[in-house]
């Protein structure tokens, strides 16, 4: 036990592989001449891991669209994962070197606490696992470290198989099983939901993909909701999100139909706190913000 377990911080942490390539750490391959596109992005990163740098975390929980498995939510089962991510869409970008310690006690915990609850899970206990890149780009740009153990928990497919509404009560119940894990285990967590939120995509890129003269919203209809979410945001407003989140969903081909937006919500309880949005900006045209709940 390391005292009172709770959710110290909630983020929506977006993971655009260019933000990593733009940042040039030592452990990605691919070499950016210059952050132009996305400023806004990396300058609210820069403003999150300043406050996020002020607090303790014994662990950090992400919810990731890029691992996804059909059949029920699994979560990392080995002590340390390492290997080398490639961004399938953008490999002439994020190629990266991971090496990242894994809190397997919590992620079993929060594995027992859903299957009690009712959701299908599973562990994943292959040595060679692949971390996506969803998880280490959150990861990177939240913290600027990997020192911190991660649990990291798989994209179930019951929005797609099934309707957002399922979706979003299954989200809501990994959500409480999550904070359920993390109270008895006595962890300070940091949430990591990853996706952006609007995201209807170019399908080109220009020859320069840092060229801020190809990097705008894709329509305005997509630049609306994103508004409209982020002042449902700022004013505390989480149920309504939720309540709205099947709509926003088909809007705007939301990423939060991968489930993390919602899973984080509901594991912070609906939380009534005005969120703080340290940045928005477009990545191949999606919208993309980082948002903080202080819970602490
Ligand atoms: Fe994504």
């Amino acid at each position: 036990m390391t005292g009172p377990g709770r959710i110290v911080t909630g983020v929506l942490a977006p993971h655009p592989p260019h933000l990593v390539y733009a940042a040039n750490p030592p452990q990605n391959e691919p070499r950016s001449s210059r952050a132009g596109a996305w400023k806004g992005l990396l300058e609210g990163y820069e403003k999150l891991r300043a406050r996020l740098t002020a607090r303790e975390f014994d662990v950090v929980v992400v919810h990731t669209p890029h691992w996804k498995t059909t059949v029920g939510h699994h979560f990392l089962g080995i002590p340390r994962c390492k290997g080398l991510s490639v961004d399938p869409i953008f490999p002439n970008l994020f190629r990266f070197q991971f090496d990242l310690p894994v809190d397997v006690e919590l992620g079993e915990a929060i594995c027992a606490e859903a299957a009690a609850g009712g959701l299908v899970t599973k562990m994943m206990r292959n040595p060679d696992f692949r971390l996506d890149y969803g998880t280490i780009t959150s990861n990177y740009l939240s913290l600027g470290h990997f020192e911190t153990p991660i649990v990291a928990i798989s994209s179930n497919r019951v929005y797609f198989d099934y309707s957002n509404e399922a979706g979003d009560r299954e989200m809501l119940a990994l959500g409480a099983a999550t904070r359920r894990a993390i109270e008895k285990l006595g962890k300070r967590a940091l949430l990591l939901a990853t996706c952006s939120l609007s995201h209807r995509h170019f399908t080109q890129e220009p020859a320069d993909p840092e060229d801020p003269a190809f990097e705008h919203p894709y329509n305005a209809n997509q630049t609306r909701w994103d508004d409209h979410i982020l002042s449902l945001m700022r004013n505390g407003e989480t149920r309504r999100i939720v309540d709205e989140m099947p709509d926003f969903i088909e809007g705007c081909v939301s990423e939060t139909r991968d489930g993390a937006l919602t899973w984080m919500i509901g594991a912070m309880g609906f939380p009534t706190i005005p969120a703080i949005v340290h940045g928005y900006g477009t990545v191949i045209g999606t919208g993309n913000a980082i948002v903080e709940w202080d819970l602490s």
